[in-house]
């Protein structure tokens, strides 16, 4: 059963930490003329709008990437992350937000590869519609985590992966540690992201650990906690970013702009960020 809908939480907190990040890596991976192959493994429905009725119910984006928009103070990635946010709203004012699939698009290169996997069935027609016909993309309606198998190693020798569960289902914790472990054994030299929430469950707090012990060859960890957990302990204080193999810029980058994310981002005195590595 597939209940998750990320229209409501489009453009959010956790939204902007993870496309700010996927960002900085596609165009470390830019750098080179190599193509590469960008696999995302849940990718959602591609855009969103923010006038909708999801997106309206909590209006999360406005703690999001509505704190951003306006601002003309912004560090030189942060400007171009938005700008690619702005790319998305060419009539100038924020009604739409890019999905990880739009944000991958907007960077890759001519003969750069884009697949896709999305299991819910609306999600994948609005995804297919907006990127199944362009060139060098692959949409499937197909569980990701089991797709990343055909994917690695890539023809290309290059890859990045983002994989972005909803962590709502049973066992996504258990079946992003169990993918990664297989998708390094087909494919070490591989860029793999993994976003998480910031939530008071066991499996969310192990998880990073577990993560680790998978990376031999080096990993990044970037938290961002903007809110208090409710009365219940529930609600998504933060969320992190877990890169495996990451650029050896990403860390001097997000140590510059995870300060000022915490400032403006966040929503107690209590917001703050971690950023922590181990290089290969
Ligand atoms: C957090 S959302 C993805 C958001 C998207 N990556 C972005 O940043 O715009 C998670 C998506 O995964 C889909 N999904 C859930 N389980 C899946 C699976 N096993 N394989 C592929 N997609 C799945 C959900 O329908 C949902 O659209």
């Amino acid at each position: 059963m597939l209940a998750y809908r990320h229209a409501f939480h489009a453009g959010n907190h956790a939204d902007v930490l993870k496309h700010l990040v996927l960002m900085l890596v596609l165009q470390h991976m830019n750098g080179k003329d190599k193509p590469y192959r960008m696999v995302d493994t849940h990718a959602g429905a591609g855009g969103y709008s923010l006038e909708g009725r999801y997106a309206q119910k909590k209006g999360e984006f406005e703690q999001g990437i509505g704190r951003l928009w306006n601002r003309d103070d912004l560090p030189a990635e942060l400007a171009e992350y938005v700008g690619l946010v702005r790319r998305f709203n060419p009539q100038g004012t924020l009604e739409q937000y890019p999905g990880s699939p739009a944000i991958e698009h907007m960077l890759l290169r001519p003969g750069d590869q884009q697949r896709l996997f999305e299991l819910h069935p609306t999600d994948h027609r609005i995804l297919e519609s907006y990127l199944g016909a362009a060139r060098g993309v692959q949409v499937q309606q197909a569980d990701g985590f089991d797709a990343l198998k055909g994917q690695l190693p890539p023809s290309t020798r290059r890859a990045v992966v983002l994989i972005d569960p909803s962590y709502e289902g049973h066992g996504d914790y258990s079946r992003v540690v169990a993918t990664l472990r297989d998708a390094l054994q087909r494919f070490a030299e591989g860029v793999y992201l993994v976003w998480a929430p910031q939530v008071q469950k066991v499996e969310a707090v192990q998880l990073p650990r577990r993560l680790e012990a998978l990376a031999p060859k080096g990993w990044l960890h970037a938290r961002l906690t903007v809110q208090r957990p409710d009365a219940q302990g529930f609600g998504l204080a933060g969320s992190s970013m877990f890169v495996i193999n990451p650029p050896y810029t990403l860390h001097g980058q997000l140590a510059a702009l995870l300060p000022f994310l915490v400032e403006v981002l966040g929503q107690y005195d209590a917001a703050a960020y971690l950023l922590d590595q181990r290089a290969a």
